[in-house]
């Protein structure tokens, strides 16, 4: 099977469950409107709103799946700090209960990216950080300059990862279970749709992870040009 075919028979699979759902509901409550009291009615029409909005967040993910694969990326001078900087006060509003630090290196050399995914990637890594961590907790931002790469890791104080689960992460459609999955919107497809960004842009993204202490996602992105190199040792 091709990966296109695999995609729509993943994703036809995924549209059935909560299709079935809706119908299923829709049609008992047309039918059987006079046995059924208010307070199972709501039940039911509940079940048929999160259903929708399931549906929904599935759509926008497929779309996002598309075009992140489509076109080749647009390679320029990125200024990082910049870049994150200016995603930023989206998760400040979104986690208004989470601490979130950016612990900038100040002499970071730019790096050959297509901003826009780079800044999909950041997005991807940051709403997760909020997502599978607990209010009051602490989100960190760090860049920094190891070798002749750059690093970007974005730490939580979350409900972390097992070892053996690592490889899954980045599978699509794959969700771990954790007490936050559940009570978290989500399919499924930010890790994977990341993963394939970050490579198509020369990076890596590895993991570090302690169970119910946190997790550390790293992006390491290569530093091409000489004279950027210099840049970041020499003195200011
Ligand atoms: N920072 C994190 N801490 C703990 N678990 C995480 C973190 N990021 C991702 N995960 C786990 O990996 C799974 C896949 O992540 P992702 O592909 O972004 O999908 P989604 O967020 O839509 O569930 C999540 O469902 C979650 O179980
Ligand atoms: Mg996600």
């Amino acid at each position: 099977m091709s990966i296109e075919d695999e995609f729509i028979s993943t994703v036809s699979h995924e549209m059935r469950t909560p299709l079935t759902s809706i119908r299923g509901f829709s049609q008992t409550l047309l039918n059987s409107w006079d046995k059924i009291d208010d307070e199972n009615k709501k039940k039911f029409i509940k079940i048929i709103e999160e259903q929708s909005n399931r549906l929904i967040n599935l759509v926008e993910n497929i779309l996002t799946v598309s075009k992140a694969n489509a076109g080749k990326p647009v390679m320029t001078m990125v200024d990082i700090n910049a870049s994150i900087r200016k995603i930023l006060p989206i998760f400040v509003e979104k986690y208004k209960n989470h601490k979130i630090v950016f612990n900038e290196y100040k002499k970071l050399p730019k790096a050959r990216l297509d901003d826009d995914k780079f800044q999909q990637v950041m997005t991807n890594l940051i709403d997760n950080a909020g997502k599978y961590s607990a209010e009051g907790k602490t989100i960190t931002i760090s860049t920094n300059v190891q070798n002749d790469f750059i690093t970007i890791d974005v730490a939580d104080e979350g409900v972390g990862i097992k070892r053996e689960d690592f490889g899954k992460l980045f599978q699509k459609f794959s969700r771990l279970e954790n007490h936050l999955t559940s009570k978290t919107q989500g399919n499924g497809l930010g890790l994977y749709i990341t993963k394939h960004l970050v490579e198509e842009m020369s990076g890596e993204i590895s993991l570090e992870s302690v169970e119910n202490k946190g997790t550390t996602f790293r992006l390491k992105f290569p530093i091409y040009n000489p004279e950027e190199a210099l840049k970041c040792f020499q003195k200011s």
